[in-house]
């Protein structure tokens, strides 16, 4: 195996910053990955690139993940298991299973991004998270040199998080995940509770809706509300919403009764990242070439030309503002390089 040296990496980030990549490798096979020109020490394992801020140049290894396939790969009386590679498009697969006739990814259309990465983010929208999906993955351990089988019980999912994220495992290039099985139910549930998705489908006086119907009406919703990252870079929502204590948020809400607020199963409330953003006159508005979008004031843009830098700048900005504001720090989504 002979290593590419210094790769372009803007196209291979949906925020298009620039920089390069000292070693570069495409894996579009699992026994590549036992390779032992890949044991550099240091390694970044890359999807689509659609939750990533490009710091610069990057003087490590990166591995770009590109394993294929999707099959059918058991079925119960209960459910499908269906396994994908880490490499397929997430949206792609998503509407493969639809057409199969195998529901239960619907909700999640549209995400950008890879089928590996789904469950290092617990990716979620619309009601649905991922983990509701999840069974096990397969992934190659650099440090133990095999290939390892984990399952829920383990992954520890919860809003925009697994155990992948916190221990840095996939990211720091401790581990590349190779493929997902995930369990789609046999008996499927409508899920059209959240709000923009239920308006969409009474729009259309659509009152029993199928799996197709709920995803073309997502897709929908997220083409109006969200760039498309091959016209305006970006890499979606920014911040997480913010977790606080139910105290914290009647607070906010007697002072601001518009407050967007979403009671937890924990007692605590989710607040809209969002909601806070705009109203800290940062909808639409730029800082250089970064700024926070006209329509969905949560998704960050590169208007043109930006730099690592400069999404770093407006980031700050952003979250002065609204900690001025509400007293409310933001958390970025998205990983720095
Ligand atoms: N809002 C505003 N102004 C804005 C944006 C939002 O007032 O500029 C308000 C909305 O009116 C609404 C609330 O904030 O009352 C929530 O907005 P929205 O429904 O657009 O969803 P979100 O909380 O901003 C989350 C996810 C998205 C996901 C949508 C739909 C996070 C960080 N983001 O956004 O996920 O698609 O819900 O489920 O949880 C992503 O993670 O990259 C992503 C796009």
């Amino acid at each position: 195996m002979t290593l590419q040296q210094k790769i372009e990496l803007t196209p291979f980030n949906t925020l298009a910053l620039p920089g390069t990549a000292a070693c570069y490798q495409k894996i579009t096979t699992s026994a590549q990955l036992t390779a032992s020109e890949l044991l550099a020490t240091k390694r970044f394992i890359l999807g689509g690139g659609s939750n990533l801020v490009l710091n610069g140049d990057f003087s490590g290894l990166i591995l770009h993940m590109a394993i294929p396939g999707k099959r059918l790969l058991n079925e119960d009386a209960d459910a499908w298991y269906i396994e994908a590679g880490a490499g397929e498009n997430w949206h792609d697969f998503v509407q493969w299973t639809l057409r199969q006739g195998w529901p239960g990814l619907e909700n999640l259309s549209l995400i950008p991004g890879t089928v590996g990465a789904a469950p290092i983010q617990n990716i979620g929208a619309y009601g649905l998270e991922v983990a509701e999906r999840f069974h096990s993955l397969t992934a190659w351990d650099f440090e133990k040199r095999a290939f390892l089988t984990v399952d829920r019980s383990i992954c520890q999912f919860a809003y925009r998080d697994s155990l992948f994220k916190q221990q840095n495992w996939h990211l720091s290039g401790r581990m590349a995940i190779t493929s997902v099985i995930f369990r789609l139910p046999k008996i499927w549930i409508a899920n059209y509770r959240y709000a923009d998705v239920a308006q969409a489908l009474a729009a259309q006086s659509i009152t029993t809706p199928t799996p197709q119907q709920i995803a073309s009406a997502i897709i929908t919703i997220r083409q109006h509300k969200l760039p498309d990252p091959a016209i305006t870079p970006n890499a979606g929502s920014f911040f997480h919403n913010p977790l606080v204590d139910h105290k914290l948020a009647e607070k906010l809400a007697a002072d601001y009764p518009a407050l967007p607020r979403y009671p937890q199963a924990d007692g605590r409330v989710k607040l809209a990242a969002g909601w806070l953003i705009e109203q800290a006159g940062w909808k639409g508005k730029s800082l250089g070439p970064v700024g926070m979008y006209e329509k969905q004031a949560l998704v960050l843009v590169n208007h043109g030309g930006a730099t690592g830098a400069d999404v770093r700048r407006t980031m700050a900005a952003v979250q002065a503002d609204v900690k001025a504001h509400f007293g409310i720090a933001l958390t970025p989504e998205p990983i720095f390089l």
